[in-house]
């Protein structure tokens, strides 16, 4: 079991879970966290926000029953964590972009982190959220409200990019990218029940083939992906 410290509302329906303890994870990956006992059944996927010295963080959108009950947590409170689960971002070649779309900028932090001389573009719907972390760390982050933040990146000027947010800011990105060489990736989304690859129930096709995306995802190349099968942010 792991220690609370922070469990903080950044916006209507967001937060930042910080939990205490020496984690290590590559960027893209996720855990299963609960607090909970018997119902819901099921653990819920959470990509990590961040580490630190002594900590990780998680940022999450409360939607349902499993992460109103995390919402819940104070500090001092225990809860599960299950992982790092996943293959997470490849380390990417040459200039590299990081965009971000709405609760997609959650495991975009430790991206950030670990790729200083990578841009980072985040784009929100609405007012912007814990984009103050980003700053923090990063020197190159600009943060679009409104419109789509795909009309800010011009794919021909990067190698890499790695990106996560809504399912048609996916589709837009790899349209825009084909034929540019740029290399896309992004973290899908899909239900999940074990997280380790023995049910079968987050599978995706992939290139044609089913594939599990708690195990042979949640990060894929852009160019594999049927946008028809995943879920929306
Ligand atoms: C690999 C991975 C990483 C994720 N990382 C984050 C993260 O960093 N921050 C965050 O806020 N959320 C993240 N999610 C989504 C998060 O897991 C779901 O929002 C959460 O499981 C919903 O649980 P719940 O009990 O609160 O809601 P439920 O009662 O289970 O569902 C409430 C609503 O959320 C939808 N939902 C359930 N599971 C998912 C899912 N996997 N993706 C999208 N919608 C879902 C349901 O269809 C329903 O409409 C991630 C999901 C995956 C697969
Ligand atoms: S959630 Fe069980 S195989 Fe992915």
């Amino acid at each position: 079991m792991a220690n609370v410290l922070v469990n903080n509302k950044l916006a209507p329906d967001i937060y930042q879970l910080t939990v205490e303890g020496e984690y290590h994870a590559s960027m893209g990956q996720f855990y299963m966290l609960r607090c909970w006992g018997a119902f819901p059944v099921l653990s819920r996927p959470i990509s990590v926000h961040d580490i630190n010295e002594g900590t990780i963080s998680f940022l999450y959108r409360v939607s349902g029953t499993g992460t109103r009950l995390l919402s819940q947590l104070k500090p001092g409170n225990q809860l599960q964590l299950e992982g790092p689960l996943g293959r997470g971002f490849p380390e990417p070649e040459g200039r590299t972009a990081i965009i971000g779309g709405g609760m997609g900028i959650a495991p975009l932090l430790l991206a950030a982190r670990r790729l200083p001389d990578s841009r980072v573009f985040l784009g929100f719907a609405g007012d912007p959220f814990a984009v103050s972390a980003f700053h923090a760390i990063h020197a190159d982050v600009h943060v679009v409200s409104g419109g789509t933040i795909a009309d800010y990146v011009e794919p021909s000027e990067y190698d890499t990019i790695l990106a996560c947010g809504p399912v048609p800011l996916m589709e837009l990105l790899a349209h825009r990218t084909k034929g540019t060489g740029a290399k896309l990736f992004f973290s899908v989304e899909k239900r999940m029940a074990c997280g380790i690859g023995a049910c079968s129930g987050c599978t995706v096709r992939i290139d044609g083939v089913n594939r599990r995306v708690c195990v042979e995802g949640p990060v894929f190349s852009a160019g594999e992906v049927d946008f028809h099968d995943l879920l929306s942010l």
